[in-house]
């Protein structure tokens, strides 16, 4: 038996977690229940990441102390993880936890002890939402990866010494490129860290809520540190429990640390780091997967377009369908694993009709009701599998995909088998085979149920680790009374077969077919009171998750400024489009420093076109020197594209990308509204100015 080590990034518990968080949760539990089936000892750990400015800010924000809203907010996730039936789990929390203070300072001072600490100043910008130096010195930077101006700030800390591992890092890469998977992710992490890595600085004199720096009062240490340290504490290391200890000696190094792609950095350059400094083991792989996205925007709850699991799934068992099953079968399928991916109801819903309803679904049926009807509920006798190769070579190419992660590859060899399974029912037609009196016929028709029933067995070990709820549905059906989850999935499955004379179970349908509409409308209603109840009493109205965006495009900055009609009633889109012949109230005062947030630069337009099947909007390229961007503007019915071509705009270049009937939208161009119907009037400029130039 070996052991495999496997953890979820920990999470920040400033907000309920989503449909993203659980999708590396759910992810893990998939590979944490295949290991186990193939037999592997395995620790699947997942927690909670509490430290920081920014849980220091959140407590604050709502009137607790960090430590008691931490402690609550880490109760969400455990919540979730029991209502999506995630198996068994360590859970380690940062804060409050005297093992973790001991590791991470253990860890410091083996770093120190080897060279590779030093106190200095530091003056630089810093990302406060990401808790990252962004760049060194004054100079105005935005993140690179929230797109926010940074915060300029300067204090003596304590500096790790990345710089001293590029060349270590570099030759970890080469020798064991299965470090970081997939393949174009260790691409960039390669060309990052050959490009120059510079000094890090681990310690943080703003912060009081954090680990204490051993020996200074003042320091509490970054929280990146703090969090991927937890990675040992959370099996047992500095532990003061001897068998905890133990757990550590058996599972370190990690097999598998899972990440989204926008944490892979801290994963792939620092973790290993921090690791060599401290002279431990390195983890055996960090895989980098894509990020769900909400119809290709990202999920943020200001946008009101956040998608939570719980709503999803109670709206699927309200029909009678396996709904956590369902979401999770839906999530690994739908798109390559590593890949981004778009979520959507109507997807859902297809993927549920289709695989599950239709092809798995009635081939249960047919099955269980064809042994009940034809063999007097029970398996027949076991016939010699002559064509085994078929069934062999999917399940081999399943475990293969599974060795790879790539989940999506591994489903569609189990509906490979599903689909052999109803083609070998359709071509022999069992039912014609009862009614007829010769030999060779009920011959025929014994080998066909008893096929088919292995066929079923087969698939059902093989879906336990993607739905095991459904697939125990199944095993029961087929009668087998022991536990599925001691079933291997090795080269054994290949030769397992179905005891001759078992007695099956009741026939039951699993997957009821949905009905888009009533389905849809479940899914829309149980979201929007998830988020009702979830949201602050003055917040805004959410979007309506899932519902069509056909009749009009999504709100944007752009379409407020001339889609009046626009259909969510923001306090902010009501705002964004102001009627002339009512007094618009003084608008509250920002500080120059939020002004200073919004990038306007001068752009030249290069081209304008139309957008398909949009009368409002036009596409432009604009020119703002150092690159061109493409935006889409609602002001079709007030300017011909013609008259754009040359014209000098201001473009305010620094919002997040938009999609607008599906066409990117990277900035907005700012206008006047004007008048009762909002006509939007381009601001432009009497004198020459470059393209480039800064609006302040
Ligand atoms: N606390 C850090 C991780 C420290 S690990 C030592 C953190 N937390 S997080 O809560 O912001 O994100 C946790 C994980 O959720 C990340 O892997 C992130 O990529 C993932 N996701 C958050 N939103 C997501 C989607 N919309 N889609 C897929 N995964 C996403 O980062």
């Amino acid at each position: 038996m070996s052991k495999y080590y496997l953890t979820t990034p920990i999470y920040y518990p400033n907000a309920r977690p989503h449909v993203g968080s659980a999708y590396t949760t759910i992810v893990c539990d998939v590979i944490a229940r295949y290991r186990r089936m193939c037999g592997d000892e395995v620790a699947f750990l997942t927690g909670t990441d509490e430290h920081g400015e920014k849980l220091q800010r959140a407590a604050a924000a709502a009137g607790e102390s960090p430590g008691d809203f931490v402690a609550a907010k880490r109760e969400l996730f455990k919540k979730l993880w029991r209502d999506l039936n995630i198996s068994e789990y360590k859970f380690v929390h940062t804060s409050q936890n005297p093992d973790h203070v001991r590791s991470v300072q253990w860890m410091l001072r083996q770093a120190n002890k080897n060279g590779y600490i030093e106190k200095k100043e530091y003056e630089g910008r810093y990302c406060v939402d990401d808790e990252r130096y962004i760049s060194d010195g004054a100079e105005p930077a935005n993140c690179d990866i929230c797109g926010r101006p940074a915060e300029l700030i300067s204090e003596q800390n304590y500096f790790f010494k990345l710089s001293a591992f590029q060349e270590r890092l570099l030759r970890l890469y080469e020798e064991r490129p299965e470090f970081v998977r997939p393949d174009f992710r260790l691409n960039e992490v390669k060309s990052f860290v050959k490009s120059g890595l510079r000094d890090i600085s681990v310690s943080r004199r703003r912060i009081k809520w954090g680990i204490p720096w051993p020996d200074d009062p003042e320091q509490v240490f970054y929280v990146w540190y703090d969090a991927l340290t937890s990675y040992m504490t959370g099996i047992g290391f500095q532990s003061e429990d001897p068998a905890r200890q133990a757990e550590f000696q058996k599972f370190w190094p990690a097999d598998l640390h899972m990440i989204g792609k926008d944490i892979l950095r801290f994963h792939a350059v620092y973790w290993p780091a921090f690791l060599m400094a401290a002279e431990m083991p390195l983890p055996k792989m960090v895989f980098a997967h894509g990020w769900i996205y909400y119809e290709a925007d990202k999920m943020s709850k200001s946008k009101g377009n956040v998608v939570y699991p719980e709503p999803i799934v109670d709206a699927l068992d309200s029909f009678g369908a396996p709904g956590n099953d369902a979401l999770r079968y839906y999530l690994l399928r739908e798109a390559p694993f590593g890949q981004d991916t778009s979520f959507s109801y109507d997807a859902l819903i297809q993927r549920f009709n289709s695989d599950l309803a239709n092809d798995l679904g009635n081939l249960v049926s047919r099955t269980v009701a064809m042994l009940h009807q034809f063999s007097a509920g029970s398996v027949p006798p076991a016939v010699s599998l002559k064509n085994q190769q078929g069934t062999i070579q999917l399940i081999t190419a399943y475990q293969e995909a599974f060795e790879r992660f790539d989940f999506s590859s591994a489903l569609s060899f189990v509906w490979g088998l599903i689909s052999e399974a109803n083609k070998l029912i359709v071509q022999a037609k069992p039912w014609e085979l009862a009614k007829s009196a010769s030999a060779a016929d009920q011959d025929k028709l014994r080998e066909t149920l008893y096929i088919t029933a292995q066929f079923l067995r087969v698939i059902s070990v093989l879906l336990c680790p993607v739905m095991p709820i459904s697939a125990k549905w199944i095993w029961k059906q087929l009668g087998q009374t022991r536990d599925l989850e001691d079933e291997r999935i090795d080269d054994s499955l290949k030769f397992k077969f179905l005891e001759p004379a078992t007695k099956v179970g009741k026939a039951e349908p699993i997957f009821p077919r949905l009905d888009k509409e009533a389905t849809l409308a479940k899914l829309y209603e149980l979201a929007e009171a998830d988020m009702e109840q979830d949201k602050p009493k003055e917040a805004s109205k959410p979007v309506q998750i899932g519902k069509p965006t056909d009749s009009s495009p999504t709100p944007s900055t752009e379409s407020r400024v001339s889609t009046p009609e626009s259909r969510v009633s923001t306090p902010e889109s009501r705002a964004a489009t102001p009627d002339s012949r009512i007094p618009t109230p003084a608008p509250s005062q920002i500080s120059i420093e939020d002004f200073a947030k919004v990038d306007m630069r001068v752009g030249e337009v290069v081209s304008a076109e139309p957008v398909a099947n949009a009368t409002k909007l036009l596409k432009l390229m604009v020119d703002i020197g150092a690159e061109v961007r493409q935006v889409v503007a609602g002001v079709a019915e007030y300017y011909q594209p013609e008259q754009l071509v040359g014209m000098k705009v201001v473009l305010v270049t620094n919002l997040q990308p938009r999609k607008l009937r599906g066409v990117e939208s990277n900035g907005m161009v700012v206008a006047a509204s004007v008048g009762p119907e909002g006509r939007p009037v381009l601001a432009t400029f009497k004198e020459d100015v470059p393209k480039g130039a800064k609006l302040k």
